[in-house]
């Protein structure tokens, strides 16, 4: 007879090895979903290589003046706004922000949001500018 500790452990495995591995080396984490019907490029692209794209982005926007091209971190944080508790759509001050539903699970921390908007603000879409309000999250 095997201990029933044993059978516990067995079955718990087991479970374990049905669980589909994800892409990549990150464990799934729950993501919230994009609004519209689909990612600036292919999803499964961005999840790869959204680092790269926003890099490049920032390296031609700062040096080369280039503005309002499709990888902008406006964009990202527009169409991946996160309702909060009250409504409001949540800074990346909150665990729940799109940028760390992964970031927070796989010990990643970016310091884009110390000088970017984390979520939508109106105005500076309207003044067009990407990070003019310093400090703000
Ligand atoms: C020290 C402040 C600072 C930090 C930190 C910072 N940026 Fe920027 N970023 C700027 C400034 C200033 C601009 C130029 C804004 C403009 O001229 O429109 C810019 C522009 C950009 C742009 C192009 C404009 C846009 O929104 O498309 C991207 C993309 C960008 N940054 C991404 C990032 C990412 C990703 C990080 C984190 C890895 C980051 N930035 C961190 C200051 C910062
Ligand atoms: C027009 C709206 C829109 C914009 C702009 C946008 N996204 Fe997306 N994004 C989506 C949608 C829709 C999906 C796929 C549905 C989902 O969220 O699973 C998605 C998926 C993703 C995923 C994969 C999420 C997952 O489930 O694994 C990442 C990562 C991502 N986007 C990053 C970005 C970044 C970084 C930017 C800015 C450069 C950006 N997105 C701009 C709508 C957008
Ligand atoms: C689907 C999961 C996922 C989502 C959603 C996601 N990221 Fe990432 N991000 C990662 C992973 C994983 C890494 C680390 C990749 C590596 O180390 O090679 C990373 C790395 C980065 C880096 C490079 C950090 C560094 O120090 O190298 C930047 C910049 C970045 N993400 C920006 C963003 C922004 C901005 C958003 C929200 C618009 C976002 N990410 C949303 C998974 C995600």
């Amino acid at each position: 007879m095997p201990s029933p500790w044993l059978l516990v452990a067995a079955v718990a495995l087991w479970g374990l090895l049905l669980v589909p591995a994800s892409a990549g080396d990150v464990p799934a984490p729950t993501i919230p979903k994009g609004k519209g019907e689909q990612c600036v490029a292919d999803t499964d692209f961005m999840r790869r290589n959204h680092m790269d794209l926003l890099t490049h982005q920032r390296d031609d926007t700062v040096r080369r003046g280039m503005r309002g091209a499709k990888f902008s971190l406006n964009g990202c944080v527009e169409c991946h706004a996160v309702a909060g508790a009250n409504g409001r759509t949540v800074t990346a001050a909150d665990p729940k922000h799109f940028c760390r539903a992964c970031h927070d699970y796989a010990a990643v921390r970016v310091d884009c949001f110390d000088c970017h908007a984390s979520r939508p603000e109106p105005k500076m879409r309207a003044a067009a500018t990407g990070a003019t309000k310093a400090g703000r999250r």
